[in-house]
């Protein structure tokens, strides 16, 4: 294992499960000191350290993210992973709910960010890597909200990074296709056919298979590496070929 990211600090939002776990683990493995930022940071234990945050309230980004920066003498690395879902067309979703998964998906990310740059400012290496998603780029059914809120993730992200470009701070993001993580298993637990809701999703990506967490920490840890210096303003999609292949139907047997 490289240790690239030796002397560099990371905090990662939502990092107690899931993606954002497993990047976790990676950037520590790779040699950085890592901050979890969760409501539930329980999850994130060991080698790193769990701070409470609730990315919708900014009191708590603010005290948590200061506090982190304390712990690690800085920060270098930010991880915006914090997120949640919501599935319907756009019938379905009361304002409530609009408001509550753009207040998550979104503001969590401005919240976060606008915490942390006081402190990317001071450093030499400093990054910021947000998770989007395919539902930025591609119109999946029943994902009008959650396909929205990360459609304004991708823009955000462009934008975030042409303000700080000068700054020295990189920002980028990655677009998963579906990740195998506790929220997917969540979302088969409460299908009518849990088997027959993971064969459509398998089958939908042209790699047959859903995403590994350890694919997209895979894929972030690079952006925030030193090693893609050169890589701002883009989204690298981790999604088995969903947004990129068009595949003829299996011929049959
Ligand atoms: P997960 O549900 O396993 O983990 C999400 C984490 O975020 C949890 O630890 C949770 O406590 C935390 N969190 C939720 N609301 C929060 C808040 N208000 N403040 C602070 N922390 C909060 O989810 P998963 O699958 O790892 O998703 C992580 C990110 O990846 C999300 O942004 C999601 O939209 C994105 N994503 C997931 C895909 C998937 O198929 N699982 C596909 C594409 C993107």
């Amino acid at each position: 294992m490289t240790t690239d990211l030796e002397g560099l600090t990371a905090l990662v939002t939502g990092g107690a499960s899931g993606i954002g776990l497993a990047t976790a683990h990676l950037l520590h493995a790779r040699g950085a000191d890592v901050a979890v930022l969760d409501i539930d940071p329980g999850g994130a234990r060991g080698p790193l350290r769990g701070f409470v945050a609730d990315v919708t309230d900014d009191r708590s980004v603010r005290s948590a993210v200061d506090s982190a920066a304390d712990v690690l003498g800085g920060v270098d690395i930010l991880v915006n992973n914090a997120g949640i879902g919501a599935a319907g067309t756009v019938e379905d979703n009361p304002d409530a709910q609009w408001h509550r998964v753009l207040d998550v998906n979104v503001l969590g990310v401005v919240r976060t960010t606008r915490a942390a740059l006081p402190y990317l400012r001071r450093s030499t290496s400093a990054s910021v890597v947000n998770t989007c998603s395919i539902a930025a780029t591609a119109g999946l059914p029943h994902r009008a909200l959650y396909s929205a809120s990360k459609g304004a993730v991708l823009s955000l992200t462009l934008a975030l990074a042409a303000d700080h470009v000068r700054e020295g701070i990189r920002v980028n993001c990655v677009n998963p296709g579906t990740v195998d993580t506790p929220w997917v298993g969540r979302l088969l637990t409460a299908a009518a056919d849990p088997a027959a809701e993971r064969a459509a999703l398998e089958g939908r990506q042209p790699t047959g298979r859903l995403v590994s967490a350890e694919e997209v920490a895979a894929a972030i840890a690079y952006l925030a590496s030193p090693a893609a210096g050169s890589v701002t303003g883009t989204a690298l999609a981790v999604d088995g070929g969903i947004a990129g292949l068009r595949l003829r139907p299996e011929p049959n047997p």
